[in-house]
């Protein structure tokens, strides 16, 4: 049987990179961009150009370094935008244009237009960009919640005004499935020219059916997804790339379609993305979550042992999970380091390789066995050689008759500082030394701990999310002791939030679009 193609949008930097708190560097949307394009996604929207000088050249980095994946970055319906967008993208070897309208009831109220003005500016923005380039996507947004004959004649104009695609999304996540197939189905059917340009759907997961949704589109005759790895994005995410695409793979005899990712590729992306965005994957997060393949009641096992197909629909290592391996100690050198994290995606430079087995070294000496998850968690320290505060030690006192005591010294600048602080637990007391050392305003917003493996002896991972007029960062870190973790995690977050001090922009925002500056 001949499979259709579906392409694969993935704009895990735009909107999922929206997401309060999952802003990265620059640094780290490049690896990503890096990695997407080498797992095979079609295109990879990589960012809002005219949001601010960071942005841009990310999406102009991006777009340069890019091999095979078409490079596209988002704008609004105004010509400033799309210039902007234009001089980001153009040098990749395949740009693309994204430009966006809010077009519902309650979007057209934002910047005040009528129906025919707002039809106005589509054709205007729409043969701008495509006369700067032969790729344009055009979004109504809010597609779901605007008038059926509205949707039609806007789709129309931006069509005759050359967009290639027109993508429908479902912004605040408020369609369902059949609702979503049938939508898409009679734009196909009804609206002059639209078969001569790609129909993509762009879901959103506040109701828990991004994915039904995305592929339920498909069956009506959607032809590019638009998703992100883990589904990071605003509120409850955008799709999820990893269940779209297995879902396809998997479902190929009612769901006939191709895409052109690697799926063994999935695992190592999705751990970046966490890692980078801070945003922890759900332990039964379908594919990617730590038990999304565990099997941990008996008749499970037992089923499993005789045949793996009876509890499992897909193979682990269609995702990039190797089987079970064993376990690193402290006997393990530099070259068992290597190949282990190959297996699990990894492929570091030898100086990187030397930091990492400093760190494994000391973990192997404090915990006996080291698991593929230690490792993940070792890695995923988001420390780096730039930050402004660093840990030098930490000591702190317990007991049942508090209040609980820490003694800290931190290198701030270069310069070595200490104090010794109190508080309800060793965590507060803790937090308050890092605070009487380098006072700040930022609110703490999150601190979450989980373990990494079983035992005593396993690690905890801390993730600490901060505050500080309206700019938000995330912090992790991973220690056999609780308590350092939560110091590292809190001052990574700090160096995160002090980084994001000085790239703030101008505060553009996608959603609450404001024409005024346009
Ligand atoms: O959800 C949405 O409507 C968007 C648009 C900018 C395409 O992300
Ligand atoms: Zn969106």
């Amino acid at each position: 049987m001949t499979k259709d193609r579906v392409l694969i949008f993935d704009t895990t930097l735009r909107d999922g990179e929206q997401s309060p708190g999952a802003t990265m560097t620059h640094a780290e949307k490049l690896e990503i961009a890096e990695l997407l394009d080498e797992m095979g996604v079609d295109i990879i929207e990589a960012g809002f150009p005219i949001a601010s000088e960071g942005d841009f050249k990310a999406v102009s980095e991006i777009a340069a370094n890019a091999k095979s994946a078409t490079i596209c970055g988002l704008a609004r319906a105004n010509y400033k935008d799309i210039d902007r967008c234009w001089e980001a993208v153009k040098n990749a070897k395949s740009p693309r244009i994204h430009t966006f309208i809010g077009t519902s009831p309650l979007h057209r109220a934002i910047p005040n237009l009528t129906q025919d003005e707002m039809a106005e500016r589509i054709h205007d923005t729409v043969t701008h960009a495509r006369n700067l380039c032969d790729n344009v996507q055009w979004s109504p947004m809010d597609a779901t919640r605007t008038e059926w004959d509205y949707l039609c004649r806007v789709v129309e104009i931006a069509i005759k005004a050359g967009a290639t695609t027109i993508n429908i999304p479902d912004t605040v996540g408020y369609t369902a499935p059949a609702e979503s197939a049938d939508l898409i189905k009679r734009l196909i059917a009804e609206v002059p020219g639209a078969g001569d340009v790609v129909f993509a759907t762009h879901c959103h997961n506040d109701l828990g059916m991004a994915t039904a949704n995305s592929l339920a589109a498909v069956a009506g005759g959607a032809r590019q997804v638009e998703c992100t790895i883990n589904g990071l994005g605003e509120r409850a995410g955008n799709t999820a790339l990893e269940e779209v695409v297995m879902a396809l793979k998997v479902r190929g005899d009612i769901m006939p379609y191709d895409t052109g990712v690697d799926t063994r590729k999935i695992m190592n992306i999705s751990r970046r993305v966490a890692t980078v965005s801070g945003f922890a994957v759900q332990f039964n997060k379908a594919i990617v979550g730590k038990n999304a393949f565990a099997h941990e009641s008996g008749i499970h096992q037992d089923g499993m042992l005789k045949n793996r197909e009876t509890f499992e629909v897909m193979k682990p290592e269609d995702i990039g999970l190797s089987g079970t391996s064993l376990p690193l100690g402290k006997h393990s050198g530099r070259a068992a380091l290597r190949a282990k994290l190959n297996e699990l995606g990894f492929d570091l430079a030898d100086n990187q390789l030397n930091d990492v087995f400093v760190r494994f070294k000391d973990l192997a000496d404090r915990k006996k066995e080291v698991f593929d998850d230690d490792l993940m968690a070792l890695l995923s320290q988001n420390e780096s050689g730039d930050d402004r505060l660093k840990l030098k030690s930490l000591r702190v006192v317990c007991g049942t008759d508090g209040p609980q005591t820490a003694e800290m010294v931190m290198e701030i600048d270069g310069e070595d500082a200490s104090t010794t602080a109190t508080g309800d637990g060793p965590v507060d007391a803790t937090f308050n030394a890092v605070k009487a050392l380098f006072n700040h305003g930022a609110r703490l917003q999150l601190y979450q701990v989980s373990a990494v493996t079983e035992g005593t002896d396993a690690q905890a991972t801390v993730s600490v999310r901060m505050e500080e007029e309206g700019r938000i960062a995330t912090g992790q870190s991973a220690d056999t002791d609780t308590v350092v973790a939560s110091a590292k995690a809190y001052i990574n977050a700090l160096n995160r939030l002090l980084v994001r001090r000085q790239q703030s922009g101008p505060g553009y925002d996608v959603k609450g679009v404001s024409y005024k500056d346009a």
